[in-house]
């Protein structure tokens, strides 16, 4: 009996001492397993209870249902204890979390070009006085259409595929013109503003076209407005936007209903003098439609074409772009490709 009574003691011992220098909640588990489980030392040593006389059982039993309760309580000690500690340390990392740490392997972000472009774009315009407008990328038929002096059934519909909504009458703007018609109903005159923003066709993607991309649209309402106002203010951006000072544009007869005369701007290659891959070796790079806004556009706006005129010019963002650093798929912009996006 005193062999039993000893291996209880000993357990014991063993038990408590164990308990104070576990210092985790997953030691603390093992240590569950091993000494309090259904298989552990203490449940172990039970059927040997049996062997004892009923002499023996009255001292050993009370031992080993001591033993069983001191261990299980400073266990229930400790796991308490363990948990509060980690209750607190974590309002403590919350509380000192420093969100300008350094962290070796972040990943560094950087603006997309498309966005470093447009900022260059924006400053020049706006170092020339013009200011920025918005329109919304959701149009209705008359903003996109009919106030541009495109009627319902004019043939050069065809020249915008649309991507209509299943609204009647709502579509995703095929250019930022629209922009133009909301500015003049708004504001006063003298006006001259940018307007950047994404559109959409209905076409198939390749290298070179998107179903969306983003447009720049100018537009200067004032009195006696002429095409010099629109070939000068061209030729004054694009020098300044590529340091070229003496970038030269040609312009080429066009057609956009919303603008008369209508022209097609090209600006002489700013890479190269003799040809190369970018202006396709002729020395000349398409930009963009413009022209003098047109008097039916006026009118539909309320003002007053006997006093005002106007010029409006629109060119691509994407193309912008990709002649700057030469990239050469408009579909990488919204690939999310990282490792096309890290370069910038
Ligand atoms: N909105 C025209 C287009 O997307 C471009 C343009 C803008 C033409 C302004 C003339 C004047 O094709």
């Amino acid at each position: 009996m005193p062999l039993l009574l000893d291996e209880i003691n000993q357990l014991k011992n063993q038990c408590l001492s164990t308990l104070t220098t576990i210092t985790s909640l997953e030691s603390l588990e093992q240590f569950r397993i091993t000494f309090l489980g259904r298989q552990g030392s203490i449940a172990q040593l039970m059927p040997r209870l049996k062997e004892l006389s009923l002499e023996e059982k009255k001292v050993v039993g009370p031992a080993m249902n001591s033993l069983k309760q001191e261990v299980q309580e400073a266990f229930d000690t400790k796991h308490a204890y363990l948990e509060k500690k980690l209750v607190e340390q974590q309002i403590l990392k919350q509380k000192f979390f420093d969100v300008t740490a350094y962290e070796p392997h972040a990943i560094k972000g950087t603006l997309h070009p498309l966005t470093y472009i447009y900022k260059k774009v924006q400053d020049i315009f706006i170092s020339m006085g013009y200011a920025i407008a918005y329109g919304p990328e959701v149009e209705t038929e008359y903003y996109n259409f009919e106030a541009l002096n495109i009627p319902e059934d004019h043939p050069a519909r065809d020249e915008w595929d649309t991507l209509w909504l299943d609204v009647p009458g709502l579509l995703m703007r095929t250019h930022t013109s629209p922009v133009q018609i909301h500015t003049m109903e708004k504001s006063e005159l003298p006006l001259a503003v940018i307007a950047p923003g994404r559109a959409y066709r209905h076409e198939a993607t390749d290298a070179t076209h998107d179903f969306m991309f983003n447009q720049i649209e100018l537009l200067v309402i004032d009195k006696n407005i002429s095409l010099a106002h629109l070939l000068g203010t061209i030729k004054v951006f694009f020098r300044k936007f590529f340091e070229k000072d003496d970038l030269e544009i040609r312009v080429r007869s066009s057609y956009f209903p919303f603008v008369e005369p209508g022209i097609e701007v090209d600006v002489s290659c700013p890479f190269c003098k003799e040809g190369c891959a970018l202006c396709k070796r002729t020395c000349w790079i398409e930009i963009g439609g413009a022209g003098l806004v047109h008097p039916d556009v006026l009118r539909c706006s309320n003002i007053d074409t006997k006093k005002y005129s106007g010029f409006a010019f629109g060119f691509g963002l994407d193309r912008l772009t990709m002649l700057q650093y030469h990239i050469n798929d408009i579909r990488l912009f919204s690939s999310g490709k990282l490792e096309f996006l890290k370069q910038f």
